[in-house]
């Protein structure tokens, strides 16, 4: 199957067809993506959360997106793969932004990236879709923004905060974004933005009503983290679990030498076997 492009994704809003994302960090979580179909996958700098133990996604570098992405790149090279720019890497010069961009890229082999922030980076995010990039916007909670936004809660429940995500959307949309990720936006809002923009909306704890919804692949597969699902989230399956008792199950065989069985292990021949007994 070919990889999606900008174009597609742009006409499946305006024919209704759902965009399907999900995160994938490596080899085994982007095949098994493109096995299932998705239509993008995002080398999300959630990363630094769920795949390195960071308490948020600030300790990402550009080393780490490149690192991750170039093994997603290798696991789904038939799917559309959107790379984090990570916490500063895009907020100094223009020249070290794009050159940032280009390592994602030529290094990475990425299709495109994805920026956090609204108007204030506009014109960053027009430079690069300028120089050729695709982009796509992050709006609502910002996890980069973390600090500033006082922690990890539901944007935009008010007429202000509504007024301002939406011209944030238009600016990243002028700017040339080809999609905007809405994150944890009341749905009403995510509805309404989606609606007056003419790219693609993804959400993520942003309602039905976004044009496409991205999950994190260790949330909705519940895999390395016991803490139960956050509203957002849907488990659709425990992988964590399964591995866990995969795991037991083997430590157990050994300490009992249950494992190898004669079906797992390889002989000398019979007098090779008496020259070394004597
Ligand atoms: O890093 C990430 O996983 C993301 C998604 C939640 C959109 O940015
Ligand atoms: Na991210």
């Amino acid at each position: 199957r070919k990889p999606l492009t900008t174009a597609r994704m742009r006409k499946m809003k305006q024919d209704g067809v759902p965009i399907t994302m999900v995160t994938a960090y490596d080899y085994p979580s982007a095949r098994l993506s493109e096995e299932a179909g998705v239509d993008v996958i995002l080398v999300g700098d959630s990363l630094g959360n769920v795949v390195l133990g960071y308490d948020s996604t600030l300790p990402v570098t550009l080393d780490d997106m490149v690192y991750h992405t170039r093994a997603a790149v290798r696991g789904a090279s038939n799917t559309f793969i959107v790379a984090d720019m990570p916490f500063f890497t895009y907020h100094g010069s223009l020249d070290t932004t794009l050159k940032g961009v280009a390592r994602l890229m030529q290094e990475g082999g990425a299709k495109a990236v994805k920026l956090e922030g609204g108007a204030e980076i506009a014109a960053t995010v027009k430079a690069i879709t300028e120089a050729g990039v695709p982009v796509i916007g992050h709006l609502g909670l910002t996890p980069q923004s973390v600090h500033q936004l006082g922690g990890f809660r539901v944007q935009g429940r008010s007429s202000e905060q509504a007024e301002k995500l939406l011209s944030d959307a238009k600016a990243i949309e002028e700017a040339g974004a080809f999609a905007i990720v809405l994150e944890l936006v009341t749905d009403e809002l995510a509805e309404w933005i989606t609606k007056q923009l003419s790219i693609p909306t993804i959400g993520i704890g942003s309602g039905v009503h976004c044009d496409g919804q991205v999950l994190v692949y260790h949330d909705l597969l519940q895999y390395g983290s016991d803490s139960a699902p956050r509203k957002f989230v849907k488990a659709y399956a425990n992988i964590g679990e399964t591995i866990r008792e995969g795991i037991r199950e083997y430590v157990k065989e050994v300490k009992e030498r249950a494992f190898p069985t004669q079906e797992n292990t390889f002989h000398m021949d019979n007098d090779v076997v008496q020259y070394l007994y004597g």
